[in-house]
C-alpha cells in the first residue's frame, strides 16, 4: 500500500529512470504476495522502472501494447542494476532489453539472454488491480 515514487539513488550509478521504494505492509502479505508498486498510468510505453520489492532490485516495463513484464534489474555481465533503464525492443516474437552496460538482449518474458544462452535474469510476476501495477517476486 505505501509505494513512494522518487529517486533513492540505488548503490550503483547515476540514475535517469525513476526508482520505486514499495514497502509490502506487514498483516496484508499473503503466500502470493503481491506488492504494489505504482499506477499503470505512471509508466511510459517502452520504459522500465526499477523497483524495490521486499528487498529485491525489480526492473518493470510496460510495453507499447499494454502489457507488463518484470525481470531482475541487475546486468548479470557488469553486476551493475541498470537493466531498467535499457533499450526496450523485439527480436523475432521476443519482446526484449537490451542492457546499457555491454547491450547484451535479454527476453523479457523469460529474463534469457538472447546473446549468451548461459546466462539469464530472473523474471518476476506483475498484474494490474484497480489501476495499480503489482509484483510478485519469482
Ligand atoms: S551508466 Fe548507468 S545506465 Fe548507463
Amino acid at each position: 500500500m505505501t509505494a513512494t515514487l522518487g529517486n533513492p539513488t540505488p548503490a550503483t550509478t547515476g540514475t535517469d529512470a525513476p526508482t520505486i521504494t514499495a514497502t509490502a505492509t506487514t498483516g496484508t502479505a499473503t503466500a502470493d504476495a503481491w506488492t504494489p508498486i505504482c499506477a499503470f498510468d505512471d509508466l511510459l510505453p517502452e520504459r522500465g522502472v526499477a523497483a524495490l520489492v521486499d528487498g529485491v532490485q525489480v526492473a518493470v516495463f510496460r510495453l507499447f501494447d499494454g502489457s507488463l513484464h518484470a525481470v531482475g534489474h541487475r546486468d548479470p555481465f557488469s553486476g551493475a542494476y541498470v537493466l531498467a533503464r535499457g533499450l526496450v525492443g523485439t527480436r523475432g516474437n521476443a519482446p526484449t532489453v537490451a542492457s546499457p552496460m555491454y547491450k547484451q538482449v535479454f527476453d523479457l518474458r523469460t529474463g534469457a539472454c538472447l546473446d549468451d544462452p548461459s546466462v539469464s535474469v530472473p523474471v518476476h510476476r506483475v498484474r494490474v488491480r484497480d489501476g495499480q501495477v503489482e509484483v510478485a517476486l519469482g
